[in-house]
């Protein structure tokens, strides 16, 4: 396996692969980053993983400065799995300030960016950027984070990138809760708690599977119960798979989406329904 921090050290190393799978991470990987390697593995033959905390994606008042840097760690758990490493700094990334973005579609700024503007914005940038520089045939994605693959998946096509991207199930812990590298800002008790987000998500679904039809009242009374128990909710939603639409009558495929905050952790996490 490989490190490389530099933009022509990456070009170069990748020049003659055919077959690069690419998973691009903000580092202080788990188990579920670690699944996402071993599905590369399997789609290419050269396997990409960066790591780097993108500044352009986090609001002013979020937890960029404290977002946890592993690298020698995450080096450690991907030996033997990823070939190269790209871990660049922010001025590898941005030597210039960057003044042109990836406007994201009007998705973008409902459920997750409506309580972080911007965020998708930077994200795609990003992640438009990180495909060019490693020119992934493949590249898989979390589908912990539903809405960032959702607009991953449009950009791809919309801008006809020749690139297939993989959405991978999400990893769990024992309780049901999604493994996230901000799980470990939860004190003790908080993480007892933590998996009450996944529970409720599992009680909305299997609501829907016997027939409830009204998802405003589902969802009213899943952030309530939230509510009742301490978490700061921001939204809980029943959507469309296909494009995160609000869905109609007609819809079988849905997707259950929720983001809430337990003390100062924000928590998210979502569970498909075929009805
Ligand atoms: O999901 C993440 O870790 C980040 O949003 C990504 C895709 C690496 C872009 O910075």
């Amino acid at each position: 396996m490989q490190l490389i921090h530099s933009v022509p050290e990456l070009r170069a190393r990748l020049a003659n692969e055919k077959a690069v799978a690419f998973v691009p991470t903000m580092g202080n990987l788990h188990e579920g980053h670690i699944e996402l390697v071993r599905i590369a593995r399997q789609q290419g033959s050269c396997v990409v993983v960066s790591v780097f905390v993108n500044p352009l994606q986090f609001g002013p008042n979020e937890d960029f400065d404290k977002y946890p840097r592993t690298l020698d760690a995450d080096c450690e758990k991907l030996r033997g799995l990823a070939d190269v490493v790209f871990a660049p700094a922010v001025a590898d990334m941005y030597p210039e300030q960057q003044t042109l973005f990836v406007e994201p579609p009007p998705i973008a700024s409902e459920l997750c960016g409506e309580f972080r503007p911007g965020h998708f914005r930077g994200m795609a940038t990003v992640v438009l950027k990180l495909f060019n520089l490693a020119q992934p045939q493949v590249a898989i994605f979390g589908k912990k984070d539903y809405q960032q693959l959702a607009i991953i998946r449009q950009m791809v096509t919309q801008f006809n990138l020749p690139i297939t991207i993989v959405g991978a199930e999400t990893s769990r812990a024992a309780d049901g809760l999604a493994l996230s590298s901000r799980n470990q800002y939860l004190s003790l008790q908080e993480r007892t708690e933590a998996a009450f987000l996944s529970q409720t998500l599992r009680g909305m679904g299997e609501a829907l599977k016997k027939g409830a039809g009204d998802y405003l009242a589902l969802e009213r009374e899943a952030g309530a119960a939230l509510a009742k128990r301490g978490w700061g909710v921001e939204y809980v939603s029943v959507r469309k798979q296909s494009d995160l639409g609000v869905p109609t009558k007609g819809d079988r495929k849905l997707v259950i989406v929720a983001a809430a905050r337990l003390g100062k952790t924000r928590l998210i996490d979502n569970l498909d329904v075929c009805l």
